[in-house]
């Protein structure tokens, strides 16, 4: 007998961002029925399909609540919850206010971070997350599972790669001003959600995206776990899509 073919994530090529975010919307809103746990990850890659879910919701196509919580999927350490850039503020600004979500993340000024990155582990998983929207580092990174994570990796204290921090650093005063350290939940937390949707945009992403869906499922990109999950779509533009084969 021919083993079953191992499940695949799905790759969705849209033709431009708009509808890139509508049909990742579309995605997240069909798993989402009111009492539910929506992952949400920062960066810019999933704004759009925040602000259409939004849309919709102003516009009544949608009922709220979309979901009850909104869980955050990583957190710099050393910022305060109101400091504009911990990942709890963008949150909030971005989506979770306007879809009253109750958000739930990591504290970043924990006394003991290890300890904080457990509790909020075991927080999660009991969650039961229906959906996790992610982005993709240019690095290949899942939340801040920088390359190298640990495919069994659970939530915990991460120090983040340089090109990370250069990345991210458009969003501080200074480059020396963005974190080192963050809590991030771990490739085996992530992948605990019923649903994952992966958002990528623009051609300085297509070399992670082709290792994502193409290459090995190997620790040199966190990304590629997502070809494990039963229910996992990567929704990308034609230019994020370039290297896939
Ligand atoms: C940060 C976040 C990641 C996100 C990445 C990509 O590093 N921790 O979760 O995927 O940014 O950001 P962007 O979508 O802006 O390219």
């Amino acid at each position: 007998m021919t083993p079953p073919h191992p499940p695949a994530a799905r790759h969705l090529v849209r033709d431009s961002a708009d509808q890139v975010a509508a049909t990742a919307a579309d995605l997240i809103l069909e798993v989402l029925d009111g009492v539910s746990a929506l992952g949400l990850a920062t960066g810019s890659s999933p704004l759009g399909a925040y602000d259409e879910i939004v849309r919709r919701v102003r516009s009544g196509e949608v009922r709220l609540p979309v979901a009850q919580r909104g869980y955050l999927l990583d957190e710099y350490l050393g910022l305060a919850a109101g400091d504009p850039n911990s990942y709890a503020s963008v949150i909030r600004r971005e989506v979770a206010d306007a879809l009253r979500l109750d958000v739930r993340g990591p504290d970043g000024q924990a006394a003991d971070p290890h300890a904080e990155a457990e509790r909020y582990g075991r927080e999660v998983v009991e969650a039961s997350v229906a959906v996790q929207v992610l982005g993709i580092g240019r690095n290949g990174h899942l939340g801040f599972n920088e390359p190298g994570s640990d495919l069994d990796s659970r939530t915990r204290v991460v120090r983040l790669a340089e090109t990370t921090r250069r990345d991210n650093a458009r969003f501080f005063g200074s480059p020396t001003d963005v974190p080192t350290h963050a809590i991030t939940q771990g490739l085996a937390t992530i992948m605990r959600a019923r649903r994952l949707v992966v958002i990528a945009l623009g051609a300085r992403k297509a070399d992670a995206v082709a290792a994502a869906l193409r290459g090995p499922v190997d620790p040199a990109c966190p990304a590629s776990i997502v070809q494990r999950h039963p229910d996992a779509y990567v929704v990308t533009d034609r230019e994020a899509a370039g290297a896939v084969r």
